[in-house]
């Protein structure tokens, strides 16, 4: 069954211009482009994006470095989409992460982990109308 799920390129990727590599990977394994944008985010929608992180002690940080530049934020499909990109992001943090998934090669730390996937159909009915409407997905 194919299913969804939503991307993010954080802003130290895109800085790094990393944006390319990782749009090639996801076509390499398999994942389909449904929408795709470029975008910058006030501290206020990055707030509202990780609201379920509001009480974690990163919060704010990270909420600042997601409104520090430019995002692209993309909707995905495959079979196993949301499953099957967590496993090519690799773990949060990029020196615990797998070799060979996009954080071990483009991530910086913790926080500067080069992309963000959905982690459930539950967030994925959150995320992705938080960035497209019905229309914009192909
Ligand atoms: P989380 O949902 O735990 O990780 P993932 O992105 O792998 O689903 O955390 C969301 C983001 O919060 C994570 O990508 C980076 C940031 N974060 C920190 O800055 N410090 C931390 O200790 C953790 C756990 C996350």
């Amino acid at each position: 069954m194919l299913e969804k799920t939503l991307s993010i390129i954080k802003p130290d990727a895109v800085k790094a211009g990393y944006s390319g590599k990782i749009i090639a990977m996801l076509e390499e394994n398999g994942f389909v482009i449904k929408a795709m944008k470029k975008i910058n985010l006030t501290k206020k929608q990055a707030e509202g994006f990780y609201i379920v992180h509001k009480d974690r002690p990163f919060y704010d940080s990270l909420t600042t470095f997601m409104s520090s530049g430019s995002i692209i934020v993309m909707v995905l499909e495959k079979e196993n989409a949301i499953a099957d990109y967590r496993e090519l992001m690799g773990a949060t943090d990029p020196s615990c992460a797998k070799a060979g998934t996009i954080r071990v090669l483009y991530g910086k730390n913790i926080e500067e982990n080069a992309v963000h996937g959905s982690d459930s159909k539950e967030s994925t009915d959150f995320e992705i109308p938080y960035f497209f409407s019905a229309l914009e997905i192909l």
